[in-house]
């Protein structure tokens, strides 16, 4: 199908409805006119889910990661001391890494910017996470960034200077039931990690149920573009695919994911989230060319926490001040004994969103005290009557659709589940 310039909206909607490739200057114009206003909320909206369901073949999902790359500043950090290096996960449930990782990884000499965006989907997001902690802003201008790198070694900021087309296509994706497209999915990440302008990335590509990415063969492919897309660019570019069949670590929420991660600092924490964290911190350094550096040493001395609490500090946030946690409780007890099987992410991130984790309309502010802390892991043994889960929130009236959303979300066995591998598979 051949369409030039002039473009119209309603021309390219129809394009890709009926399966064919969208033009590379049919692109461009869609991109620039959505994040002009030209083109409207409806119209992109319609092209979204023509694209959620007819897909983007690789030349198109690179012009379009391109277009919307091109919409913003791309920073630059050659006048940093260290070499730079992102981290991106695709969106889990309990998934506080970044938050322990960037600091390891400062700690261990390299710097990471960490463009962040708020909850998509039923995911948390980084800065929802971090705005829990008294006075902390993510509203970073590119030179604060660049001289926060070369004091302390990270920044985590809000996306939004960065790629303005994603922070509008973020959001209308969230609304408009088009957030588990793979083209979407890769365009995202890598319009925004491209233009954080590091010189290396690892990529922590989610699979299973609480993941955008539900199969292997999905997820495998989301990695594979995402790395040609920053190799493209002269990234060096690394995958690594995981499980989110489980959700990571024992909090799913804002506050007390934080609370989760200020225990991985301080040496201790989930073994899961320790795990995830120093094999990340390894292949990011691996990339920097630190060889000599060790993650784990990092997180046990303490390094890693001052360059937390340095960073938090240099964005006006009070680590002193308590983290807020939801004023009512409810909690899941065992009806019986045995082995905790397998908890559904999915289940959780539904409970933890009903009760004010996450948004149901865009803008909506989130209840950083909401969230819920898993007190038995897979495979650990279990009494009648012992407490599995802990519900929190600020309004009460949302723990009964919680409650029900957790239902079936998990079981007690006579054995314990098999143990699932954490990480799945590394991208060449
Ligand atoms: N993270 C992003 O930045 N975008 C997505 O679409 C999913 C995860």
């Amino acid at each position: 199908m051949s369409i030039a310039a002039p473009f119209d909206a309603p021309t390219l909607i129809a394009c890709k409805r009926d399966g064919h490739r969208l033009p590379d200057a049919g692109i461009d114009w869609l991109i620039s006119g959505y994040t002009s206003g030209v083109v409207a909320e409806e119209q992109m909206s319609a092209l979204l889910m023509a694209i959620y369901l007819r897909g983007m073949d690789e030349h198109e999902n690179a012009r379009w990661t391109q277009a919307v790359l091109a919409s913003g500043e791309r920073l630059d950090f050659s006048a940093v001391p260290r070499p730079t290096v992102g981290k991106h996960s695709t969106g889990g449930v309990g998934d506080k890494i970044t938050l322990p990782l960037i600091a390891a990884v400062a700690a261990c000499g390299a710097a990471v910017p960490s463009a962040s965006g708020r909850g998509l989907g039923h995911t948390g997001g980084t800065l929802d996470k971090m705005e829990s902690i008294a006075g902390f802003s993510a509203a970073l201008s590119g030179t604060r960034v660049r001289d926060q790198l070369s004091e302390i070694g990270a920044a985590i900021f809000s996306a939004g200077q960065l790629a303005p087309a994603d922070v509008k296509l973020y959001a209308l994706r969230d609304i408009t039931g088009t957030v588990e497209s793979l083209p979407l999915v890769a365009a995202s990440v890598m319009s925004k990690k491209l233009a954080e302008g590091t010189d290396a990335l690892v990529l922590d590509v989610k699979v299973g149920s609480g993941a955008f990415m539900k199969g292997l063969d999905d997820a495998r492919e989301l990695a594979r573009r995402m790395v040609a897309l920053g190799t493209a660019q002269g990234v060096a570019t690394r995958a690594l695919i995981t499980d989110m069949g489980v959700p990571l670590g024992c909090t799913v929420g804002n506050a007390i994911e934080v609370a989760e991660a200020l225990e991985v600092l301080a040496g201790g924490g989930p073994p899961d989230v320790v795990a995830l964290t120093v094999r990340l911190a390894h292949e990011m350094l691996a990339l920097t060319g630190i060889d000599d550096a060790d993650p784990t040493q990092a997180l046990r001395d303490g390094t890693a926490m001052d360059r937390f609490t340095a960073m938090v500090r240099a964005q006006g946030g009070d680590l002193s001040q308590p983290l807020p946690l939801g004023s009512c409780t409810e909690t899941v007890t065992a009806d019986r004994g045995g082995f905790m099987g397998d908890i559904d992410a999915m289940a959780v991130a539904q409970a933890a969103w009903r009760l004010g984790a996450g948004r149901s309309r865009p803008g909506e502010r989130v209840q950083h005290g909401a969230g819920v802390r898993i007190h038995r892991r897979p495979g650990e043994p279990v009494a009648a009557g012992q407490t599995l889960f802990t519900l929190y929130t600020d309004t009460p009236e949302r723990t009964g659709a919680a409650l029900a959303a957790l239902d079936g979300g998990f079981a007690i066995g006579d054995t314990p589940p098999l143990p699932r591998p954490l990480i799945i598979e590394t991208s060449p």
